[in-house]
């Protein structure tokens, strides 16, 4: 055993950020124990309250992303939820969709879903850096193309797509503008409306800082869109019918209403700190390793070699070293946290030039220290030798 071995190092904020600010446990607690009822299923003071904590969440996650009208946020319980929502909600046999080879499956698994019942999908090969060409999206449009469905950064090389200008080519041809923002909400920043953005979708529990189990849709007004679950939603209880009001009748069930008291604190730590200066710090982390890593024998880097078009996750491979063999050894010998394989996105590695075995990921979070990754670059070269 190495002794570098002092503390606990977590690198893998892209699957879930940890630790979390301590006011979001201290919210979730809160919710249990002081709350403790469902949003919209009484007139009690309690369940007023927890009507109250899921408004406020709204109206922060609004203030975050710029919405116009808080009322357009649909929770959900991920960003998987959230793109399914979406995909599902809009898209009808006939449709056409556009998308890249960077997509995460929690896009393209149900976009297969839909191409078996009718709808026509295109995947955009991206470049082998993992960015994609605004002209190969301009040229894979049809007449009958409905949605341009992107995720904002990749979570296997944390490539960060030009957004403004694929959502201007979207606009332009009057085709709606899905965002998955499950690697860049909260440490990239985001206008839903000086961005073009039509829907956006993000998990909770990564850079919002929230608990696993939260996520959210946001759906610009006038775009019609079908409900993925029916049943209760506390309101038009009479009905057969499932309400299709915004953000109700796409919410049924009971809310997970800890959860979503935690997304709340988290969401206010991030406005607190802003964007910026936590998407700046993940970014320096993983440029440091990138110029570290750069001179070490055997070690090939994967995504944009320009450091503005690489957000706060990098992937690497080393030669004659299996990938999970060093997550492993990382783990074992240092407790430091990555992760190894294929990062449920094999297109995307298809694309780097990494599949099947895939590669090394880190992802800095918003309490990595300088320290921290000079540790784990010490331990990556140990492991080498
Ligand atoms: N999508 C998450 C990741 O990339 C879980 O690890």
């Amino acid at each position: 055993m190495s002794s570098l071995r002092s503390m606990s190092i977590y690198l893998d904020n892209a699957a879930t950020s940890f630790p979390k600010p301590e006011t979001v446990y201290q919210a979730v607690m809160h919710a249990m124990r002081e709350i403790g009822v469902s949003a919209g299923r009484g007139g009690h003071r309690r369940s007023l309250e927890a009507s109250r904590l899921l408004f406020q969440t709204r109206e922060v996650i609004a203030s975050l992303f710029a919405i116009p009208d808080s009322s357009r946020v649909i929770f959900t319980h991920s960003a998987t939820e959230a793109l399914n929502l979406a995909l599902h909600g809009v898209l009808v046999p006939g449709d056409h969709v556009v998308t890249t080879t960077m997509e995460h499956n929690s896009l393209l698994r149900p976009l297969y879903v839909l191409r078996q019942r009718g709808v026509e999908l295109t995947i955009v090969p991206a470049g082998s850096d993992g960015r994609v060409d605004p002209a190969d999206i301009q040229r894979a449009l049809r007449p009958t193309t409905r949605m341009l469905a992107v995720g904002h950064v990749s979570n296997v090389c944390g490539a960060i797509q030009p957004v403004e200008r694929l959502a201007a080519i979207a606009r332009e041809a009057g085709v709606l503008f899905l965002l998955d923002a499950a690697q860049s909400a909260g440490s990239v920043p985001i206008d839903v409306v000086a961005m073009g953005i039509d829907l956006l979708a993000a998990p909770g529990h990564k850079g919002l800082l929230g608990p696993q189990g939260t996520g959210f849709l946001y759906v610009a007004g006038g775009i019609p869109l079908r409900p993925l679950l029916a049943g209760g939603t506390g309101t038009s209880s009479s009905s057969e019918e499932q309400p299709d009001l915004v953000p109700e009748g796409f919410e049924a069930g009971t809310h997970n209403l800890p959860g979503i008291a935690g997304l709340k604190a988290g969401v206010e730590f991030v406005l607190a700190r802003t964007v910026d200066a936590i998407g700046t710090q993940e970014r320096a982390h993983v440029e440091n390793v990138v110029e570290f890593l750069r001179a070490v024998p055997r070690v090939s880097l994967y995504g944009p070699s320009h450091s503005a078009e690489r957000g706060g996750v990098l992937s690497f491979t080393v030669a004659g070293l299996d990938s999970s063999d060093l997550a492993f050894m990382l783990d074992q010998n240092y407790d430091i946290a990555v992760r190894a394989g294929l990062h449920c996105a094999p297109q995307a590695h298809r694309t780097l030039g990494s599949y099947p075995s895939g590669t090394v990921r880190i992802s800095p979070g918003w309490l990595t220290t300088h320290d921290e990754i000079a540790i784990f670059c010490t331990a990556v070269v140990e492991c080498l030798s």
